[in-house]
């Protein structure tokens, strides 16, 4: 079956507090959502990608990027589980809905080809609906009520980062996110909404530098692992 993928980028970055949406900061003279484009669309085996953009997005036609034929805008919804299924409808509209997608944040610029692959390959190799890339935590992570009290510690060798891309069937991943939102369930990923509709995703283990560009310190950041990439 042919691959997909589809990437979230009707978020307005209130956590960047840059005045404009994140994805259109530069690293490198280039935009993040470029670099993320770019980084997807060099896979060879990659059919597309479906872009969820803001409605009122100006920016994105301004970007020579945007000509690419192989790419598709819908618009984005008011949170990312809506970006995501607007897309998969276009996906199923327009005749795709045998396909497997990769959603991937427009936030993840530093995104490696050689993960993508072991993703997929971690994911036909096993009997799961489909995984995610993610790392295994490295701090200790505090349970904490009210005035901040710490009443617990979590057990931190079963607790993992989840990142992007996550690689589900058009289909199934179309159902569970309505599913989700229906019963007005908090929806971050998309295996949370896969978890919900009783399926175990395949969690693969990724790279730590897979970063997700949030707020203004991330920024110096991103630059770095790019141009440690590069070399
Ligand atoms: N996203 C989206 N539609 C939304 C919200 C987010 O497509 N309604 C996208 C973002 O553009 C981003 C990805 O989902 O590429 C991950 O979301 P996040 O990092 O939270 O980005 P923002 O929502 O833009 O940032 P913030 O939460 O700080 O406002
Ligand atoms: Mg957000």
């Amino acid at each position: 079956a042919p691959v997909w993928c589809v990437v979230p980028a009707a978020g307005v970055g209130a956590r960047m507090k840059a005045g404009f949406p994140k994805q259109y900061l530069k690293l490198q003279h280039k935009t993040i959502l470029e670099h993320t484009l770019e980084r997807l669309l060099a896979l060879p085996y990659v059919a597309g990608v479906v872009l969820a953009l803001h409605p009122d997005d100006d920016y994105w036609t301004t970007l020579p990027i945007s000509r690419d034929q192989r790419i598709s805008c819908v618009d984005g919804a008011v949170e990312r589980a809506g970006s995501v299924l607007n897309s998969l409808t276009w996906l199923e509209d327009n005749g795709h809905s045998d396909a497997w997608v990769l959603v991937h944040d427009a936030a993840r610029p530093c995104v490696t080809s050689d993960t993508v692959a072991n993703l997929i390959e971690s994911v036909r190799r096993s009997d799961a609906v489909g995984g995610i890339l993610g790392v295994p935590v490295s701090d200790t992570l505090k349970q904490v009520v009210n005035d901040n009290r710490i009443t617990g510690t979590q057990d931190r060798s079963k607790l993992w980062q989840a990142q992007t891309p996550q690689f589900f069937s058009v289909g199934l991943l179309k159902r569970a996110l309505q599913q989700a939102l229906d019963v007005g369930l908090m929806v971050t990923d998309e295996a949370s909404a896969m978890e919900f509709a009783g399926h175990q995703p395949l969690m693969v283990e990724g790279r730590a530098d897979n970063i997700k560009v949030t707020r203004p310190e991330d920024l110096p950041l991103a630059t770095f692992i790019l141009q440690q990439q590069a070399l």
